[in-house]
Parts: C-alpha cells; sequence; structure tokens
C-alpha cells in the first residue's frame, strides 16, 4: 500500500470529514453499508453525544479518513463490528489494515472476539472478512451472512 495510514479513535476534529466520507460514498457502498442512512446517523450522534456504548476508529491518511471501524455492544466478550473504506482507497489494503490494528487493541483489552453481519451479495467484504479471520457461521434472521472471528486464547487447562 502506498499510503501512510495511521489507526486512531475518532475524534471531535473529524466532524466534517466524516460528513465528507458519506457525502463521497458511492451507490454502491452505501447500498451494502449505510441502508437509510443507518451507519450515518450512528457515526454522527458521536459528534453529538458522545455515543457511549460504541467506540469508533480511523485510518488517516493526513488530514483525510481512508476508512471507518466501529464497535458497539462493547460491554459483551464479543461485540458487534461495522466497517467502510472510502471508495476512494478501496482495494489497496486499508480495510485489512484497520481490522489488524482494531484486533491488536481488542487482544490487548481481553475481548473474545468479534461478531458481524454482511450481505451474501458484498463478496469484497467477505473477502476481506475470510482474509483476517472471520469464520462464516450461518445466516442471520435478516437473512444476511453471520460472521464471527475469535480471538486466540490462553493454552487450555491440562
Ligand atoms: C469491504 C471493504 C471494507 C473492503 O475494504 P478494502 O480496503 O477495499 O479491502 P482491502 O484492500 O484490505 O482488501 C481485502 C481483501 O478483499 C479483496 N477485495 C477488496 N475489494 C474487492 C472487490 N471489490 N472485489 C473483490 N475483492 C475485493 C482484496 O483483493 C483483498 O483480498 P486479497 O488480499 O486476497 O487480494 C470495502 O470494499 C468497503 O468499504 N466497501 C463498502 C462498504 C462495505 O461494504 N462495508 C462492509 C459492510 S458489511
Amino acid at each position: 500500500m502506498q499510503h501512510q495510514l495511521t489507526f486512531r479513535p475518532l475524534c471531535p476534529a473529524d466532524r466534517d470529514e466524516i460528513q465528507a466520507f458519506y457525502a463521497d460514498m458511492g451507490e454502491k457502498s452505501a447500498s451494502f453499508f449505510n441502508v437509510d442512512h443507518g451507519n450515518e446517523r450512528r457515526t454522527m450522534a458521536f459528534f453529538e453525544n458522545g455515543k457511549p456504548d460504541h467506540r469508533f476508529f480511523v485510518a488517516a491518511d493526513g488530514e483525510r479518513i481512508a476508512g471507518l471501524v466501529f464497535i458497539w455492544d462493547i460491554d459483551c466478550a464479543v461485540p458487534w463490528l461495522g466497517v467502510a473504506v472510502r471508495d476512494d482507497y478501496q482495494g489497496v489494503g486499508v480495510g485489512t489494515f484497520l481490522l489488524n490494528a482494531l484486533f491488536a487493541l481488542l487482544r490487548a483489552r481481553r475481548y473474545g472476539g468479534l461478531l458481524l453481519r454482511t450481505a451474501k451479495t458484498n463478496t469484497a467484504a467477505q473477502r476481506l472478512y475470510e482474509k483476517t479471520g472471520f469464520v462464516c457461521i450461518g445466516t442471520h434472521p435478516s437473512g444476511e451472512l453471520l460472521y464471527l472471528k475469535r480471538f486466540e486464547t490462553e493454552a487450555p487447562l491440562d
């Protein structure tokens, strides 16, 4: 990847850039990630009230936000995950970078893993998830595929 990315928490100064992130999202990406502006509202709520049951992180390329990842149900051992990369940054490793950085953080906090749902037609996302160790464990009642990533635990008791 040619970009110099940093992984960091979303911060209040990112408001305009996050608005641009959603405004610039093409139809295909939005059809997977921002149906009825749901994830946009979820993210913008961070700037209103901090969205305390969520944690948001970005891959920043200088001033530009190249990708966004967030988790919710953060009090659960296995929270839910959402991820999106700017259309003009897709396919160059930003999604992989975001997930690997998030895994390191969550492992250090002793989380057990992550859950996510994705559309059956979202083959790019499935490729990213399978490449980073998620396993498809079935179909969610919504009809979407359900994926689980388990973080390795200490050696079991003898
Ligand atoms: C899914 C998404 C997050 C992947 O992020 P990304 O930064 O493009 O992914 P990476 O560049 O790290 O690539 C990861 C793997 O996916 C593959 N991939 C990425 N885009 C792809 C595409 N359009 N078609 C097929 N494979 C694709 C890559 O080739 C790579 O696999 P490889 O190393 O074996 O080649 C990104 O496409 C996106 O934001 N899509 C719109 C929003 C979305 O669908 N979010 C997920 C909702 S569940």
